[in-house]
């Protein structure tokens, strides 16, 4: 196998695409370093002391874990000194983190969930970092939340870092998506898989069925439809997977098809859903319909939503083609 690494991969791409400035290049280097760090860390487990909760809660009122706080920490400094970068947002703080003033300002914006799947860290189940990365608008002088209000279709480049059996990081600058596995002997990552293509059709859903009474009917009728299997109106059988990262939900996803859902249910109407739109469903809807598939948030699609929160929650279906469509025409019925 001919081995392309991260950096020569982003070169070529530049070469034929003219899509990855090298300031873009370099600060998507500098995300795949950290990500390096953090499955470095993840690996040592138990022996690195990195297991276990913080004992603090994040502005959604999470408790945050370690790793959480680690990983927020090492994308931080990771990323401050390059000169690439205006901003930063993160899961776990609160506002945003300007780059401070001993360093050059740049002229990208980058938000992260830097440890995705916190309820998987102490069963030694697969986790991630995502990224997504925006262009600071023209003129921005002092950085603040509204620049960051742009919707996902506007990022330039998006990803996620997976640590599993192995650690993999899976990219998209708008032409396709590349899947680099981290090789531990040489320290790099390797292109393992170029333009990841979402089967449109699928018999594999991912949805956290433990709030079924609070879905509303839609869903429910969705879930049912499916699973009445072959003699049901979907006339097929379906199977039924959960990590509880999206990460690696949407991994599978990426790897052989499947449709993940984290809808808006009737507990809190103040709250659509869990997942955040800003630094996870935006990111994973750029890469899921840059190999084919669909994400929407049951109405419309993630990525033409207009932000208006940092933090701002967003119901998500993703994945192939036919199934989002389904709910998603079901959502609007
Ligand atoms: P995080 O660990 O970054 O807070 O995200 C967890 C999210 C997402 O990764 C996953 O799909 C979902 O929460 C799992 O939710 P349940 O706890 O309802 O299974
Ligand atoms: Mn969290
Ligand atoms: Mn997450
Ligand atoms: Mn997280």
């Amino acid at each position: 196998m001919k081995r392309i690494s991260l950096t020569q991969h982003l070169i070529e791409q530049q070469r034929q695409h003219n899509s990855i400035p090298a300031e873009l290049r370099l600060l998507i280097e500098t995300v795949g370093r950290a990500c390096k760090t953090i499955s470095h860390a993840v690996s040592k487990g138990a022996l690195g002391e990195v297991l276990g909760s913080a004992g603090s809660e994040n502005v959604q009122g999470e408790v945050q874990k370690k790793l959480d706080i680690l990983s927020n920490e090492i994308l931080l400094e990771a990323n401050e000194w390059g000169g690439h970068l205006a901003a930063m947002a993160s899961e776990e703080m609160e506002s945003i983190h300007p780059i401070p003033n001993r360093y050059p300002q740049g002229e990208y914006l980058l938000l992260f969930d830097p440890l995705d799947g916190s309820s998987n860290i102490d069963i030694n189940v697969s986790i991630g970092t995502i990224f997504s990365v925006l262009k600071a608008p023209d003129g921005m002088t002092t950085p603040t939340e509204k620049d960051f209000m742009q919707p996902g279709r506007k990022q330039v480049a998006a990803g996620y870092a997976i640590y599993g059996p192995q650690s993999m990081l899976i990219l998209t600058t708008g032409n396709g998506v590349h899947a680099f596995t981290l090789d531990r002997e040489t320290g790099s990552w390797v292109l393992t898989q170029s333009n990841m293509q979402i089967p449109v059709e699928t018999q594999e859903y991912a949805i956290n069925a433990s709030n079924a009474r609070h879905w509303y009917p839609p869903v429910t009728r969705y879930i049912n439809e499916m699973q009445a299997g072959a003699t049901g109106p979907l006339k097929k059988n379906y199977n039924m997977r959960w990590i509880a990262a999206m990460v690696a939900d949407v991994h599978r996803i990426l790897t052989r098809g499947g449709i993940f859902m984290y809808p808006a249910d009737s507990r809190d109407t103040s709250v659509p859903g869990k997942l955040r739109l800003m630094y996870e469903a935006n990111p994973m809807a750029l890469l899921v319909e840059q190999a084919g598939g669909l994400a929407t948030d049951g109405k419309q699609a993630i990525l033409d939503i207009q932000p208006t929160k940092l933090h701002q929650r967003v119901p998500v279906f993703l994945g192939s083609k036919v199934e989002v469509e389904r709910i998603t025409a079901y959502n609007q019925e």
